[in-house]
């Protein structure tokens, strides 16, 4: 399947430029990718990385293995019930009484929403609405999944849940509460899932992070399983245990207990996701700028492109020009508010109103600056789709 500069070219040569593209084919192609990379666990899409009810939906109509969303927000997780979801996972704690509220009186109605906690004021603020809903409201915990090597810490702060004992030490304090259920368990090792093995921009840095990968995974591992014992133990048995992300699949399928592994990024593969040795996916989203200025020889102006990644600040998380080959941002101005210049040393000719492709650095947060996403099929545009923001919604 060869997606060339030419290939796009002909997609969108009637369209208005700006705009954001989803590669259907590819889409598809990672679809059954992932579906496969997970052996028999099941897959839960995370929302945040898609932000496009289209594209959620042919996930799910594609495979049986995909069952449920990692919503990011509770009001997205309200929008994703009106738009016919549900089995919704919320992955981060919320502290909106109206909506914990709404989300109770869905769970009254047969709904199945999970609300994230690590933390008695997340289990007793859940507890006294679920008890004024007359309600028992199914919630999570979430396990600190990172490594401590020496003081140097690998992984992400999330979770006050630290170690097994403190683990342990909130599961037994959640007994005490009568309008929560604990039916989950997640961990997200965002050091194995979400960091790559070969970003250019880490520099040597990558070995680093490749042994201390290793180091880490038998340690988290283990940690895992015995708060799963545990909970096994003290009350029933769990629904769901959630891991993983798009990078992290091919440990998360061998390990025992957990049921399901969250996915979001692989779908789309943006260019951060090109960086990791267990597994390659398809560039499935891009957006196409207009050439709209030539300053001088060999250099071309685009309108638009500052779509910068949110993390911390790096060159990495700037979109990287995609097509044609031969585009280079340059170091002085990257991708800018309005207007992106860059070098070109290709075979094209070039000319003002011509289009150039990027890829965003990250899944979702392309959503975020467009209303649509254009849908190309076997060459050509086969539909307009809007985003989350298209839809007018904007949670994060
Ligand atoms: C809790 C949680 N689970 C899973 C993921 C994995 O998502 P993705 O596949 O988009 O990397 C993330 C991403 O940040 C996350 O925050």
């Amino acid at each position: 399947m060869n997606h060339d500069y030419n290939y796009y070219n002909t997609a969108i040569k009637n369209e208005a430029l700006p705009l954001a593209f989803v590669d259907v084919d590819f889409l598809d192609k990672n679809i059954k990718a992932i579906a496969e990379r997970a052996g028999n666990k099941n897959i839960r899409v995370a929302s945040k990385s898609i932000r496009n009810i289209w594209t959620l939906k042919r996930i799910f109509e594609a495979n049986k293995k995909y069952q449920g969303v990692m919503s990011f927000t509770g009001a997205e997780a309200l929008f994703l019930i009106e738009q016919g979801f549900d089995d919704i996972l919320l992955g981060y704690p919320i502290i909106d009484k109206n909506q914990i509220r709404n989300i109770c009186k869905l769970t009254k109605t047969g709904k199945k929403i999970i609300l994230m906690t690590d933390c008695i004021s997340h289990a007793s603020l859940i507890n006294s609405i679920a008890e004024e809903e007359q309600v028992t409201q199914p919630i999570c915990i979430d396990v600190d999944m990172s490594s401590d090597f020496l003081g140097l810490h690998f992984g992400v702060y999330r979770s006050s849940l630290i170690s097994v004992r403190d683990a342990k030490t909130y599961i037994t304090q959640l007994l005490n509460f009568k309008n929560v259920k604990l039916t989950a368990l997640m961990g997200y090792e965002a050091q194995i899932a979400g960091v790559g093995d070969t970003n250019p921009a880490n520099g040597i840095k990558n070995f680093a992070i490749k042994f201390l990968k290793k180091k880490s995974i038998p340690e988290y591992t283990q940690r895992r399983k015995e708060v799963i014992e545990y909970i096994k133990q003290k009350c029933t048995t769990l629904e769901i245990i959630n891991a993983g992300g798009t990078g992290s699949m091919e440990w998360n399928k061998v390990e025992d207990g957990v049921t399901e592994i969250t996915v979001g990024s692989g779908f789309f593969s943006p260019v951060l996701f090109d960086y990791y040795d267990n597994f390659k996916h398809l560039p499935a989203a891009g957006f196409a700028l207009p050439i709209v200025r030539q300053p001088k020889d060999r250099m071309f102006t685009c309108l638009g492109g500052g779509y910068i990644a949110s993390g911390s600040v790096g060159i990495d998380k700037q979109p990287k020009p995609y097509l044609p080959e031969g585009v280079q941002i340059t170091e002085n101005e990257g991708c800018g508010e309005v207007q992106t210049p860059f070098v070109y040393n290709g075979k094209q000719s070039l000319k003002i109103g011509d289009a150039i492709f990027f890829r965003h650095s990250k899944a979702g947060e392309l959503c975020e600056r467009f209303n649509e996403l254009y849908l190309i099929k076997e060459g050509s545009v086969v539909e307009k789709t809007p985003t989350y923001r298209g839809m007018g919604k904007c949670f994060l």
